[in-house]
């Protein structure tokens, strides 16, 4: 049996009917563009995370570019965060100009470790953007505290992470600005690109809103230089149908990850999700680590399983980023994650035989 690490197909099969009818009353509104269900989405989404605002826009990336351009982020301003993120963390900093100063992940949760942050914070360090990991938050209570005190904004990269809570609080519900993706690999995901920013800020909310339609409130008037990002009405159609079924899913992709940590707690080699005090995790990704990890992805290649490599280069090793002059050797635990990272099939329409075809292979790898 062929086992992918996400199969698009089976979920939208299990709500066709509905998604069928909501995709049906937009092509027959005739209005694809800021629709009614693109601000119906807006208000589910910031109730859904408890903040009072809500802005949708193209993407995740957009989401974060945005919240950066609302903070009107200047060349040569720093933005404090983790090498061990996608790309569009960073790359969102550095198209504005800005640089990108790393602090290394605690290797337990592979977020951001605010204890080695203060170290990196300069004169023209402007923000930090914690990233929400794997479906996991970061340690946002130490890190908003060092944004209040040091006068530093604090966006939150939640796009893995939609639903999950930290001490009481959900994903983008802490920061100045949250910031969501709805790629179809998300938990909540649409079917295209798509983003939202979360924030309980007024003023962010009305910027981010004139910065996603050129900058402008009104029509050919423009205010300041912004870009065009707008979430599709067939998108938030969609995606107000997908939010129905969120915490059903989200319950399927916790129980198939506590199935695998039950199957391979006693592996020696294999180290399991840690899930940090008082958080929720949504599992986006069931990632452990593993010592000899081209040996087992050959195994999971031969019998058809699929996998990710959630992320094989840090950040600071890029290409694109000799410029920062930072070299090997200078985040060794976002190094040594990006070494044995595996994440496996862990989505809601996974059969148990499927399941259970990934924790025998696993578990023969290892002879366990
Ligand atoms: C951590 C993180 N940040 C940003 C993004 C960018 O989102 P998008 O692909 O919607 O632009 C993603 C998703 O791909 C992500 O996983």
């Amino acid at each position: 049996m062929s086992i992918p690490l996400l199969d698009l197909k089976a979920q939208y099969l299990s709500i066709k009917k509905e998604i069928d009818k909501a995709v049906q009353n937009v092509l027959n509104s005739g209005k694809f563009i800021l629709g009614p269900e693109v601000s119906k989405l807006e208000e589910e989404i910031s109730k859904f995370s408890n903040t009072k605002y809500a802005v949708s826009c193209a993407s995740g990336t957009d989401a974060l570019l945005l919240s950066l351009m609302a903070f009107d982020l200047k060349p040569g301003d720093e933005v404090i965060t983790t090498p061990f993120t996608f790309f569009a963390t960073v790359g969102s900093i550095s198209r504005l100009g800005a640089v990108p100063a790393f602090v290394d992940i605690d290797p337990a949760t592979f977020n951001i470790n605010p204890d080695l942050m203060e170290e990196k914070i300069s004169g023209r360090t402007r923000g930090i953007i914690p990233v929400h990991l794997f479906g996991q938050i970061a340690e946002m209570n130490p890190i908003v505290k060092i944004g209040k005190d040091k006068n530093l904004f604090v966006i939150e990269d939640a796009c893995q992470s939609i639903g999950a809570v930290s001490f009481d609080k959900k994903a983008g519900e802490a920061g100045d600005t949250g910031c969501f993706s709805f790629f179809p690999s998300k938990n909540l995901g649409c079917f295209g690109d798509g983003g939202m920013v979360t924030t309980n800020r007024e003023d962010l909310a009305a910027k981010i809103k004139m910065l996603r339609v050129h900058g402008g409130k009104d029509r050919y008037y423009h205010d300041f230089v912004g870009i065009n990002s707008r979430l599709d009405t067939l998108q938030a159609a969609i995606l107000l149908v997908e939010l129905k079924h969120l915490e059903e899913w989200t319950n399927i992709r916790i129980k198939n990850a506590k199935l695998y940590n039950n199957a391979f707690k006693d592996i020696d080699g294999v180290t399991l999700p840690v899930i940090g005090r008082n958080k929720y995790h949504v599992f986006n990704q069931y990632t452990i680590r593993v010592k000899k990890r081209n040996g087992l992805i050959r195994e999971l290649e031969k019998r058809g399983i699929g996998f990710g490599i959630y992320y094989p280069l840090p950040l600071h090793l890029q290409k694109c980023y000799r410029y920062l002059n930072y070299k090997k050797g200078d985040f060794p635990e976002s190094e040594k994650a990006a070494q044995e990272v595996i994440s496996l099939p862990v989505y809601p329409f996974l059969s148990d035989d499927m399941r259970n075809e990934v924790i025998t292979a696993v578990k023969d790898y290892f002879g366990a």
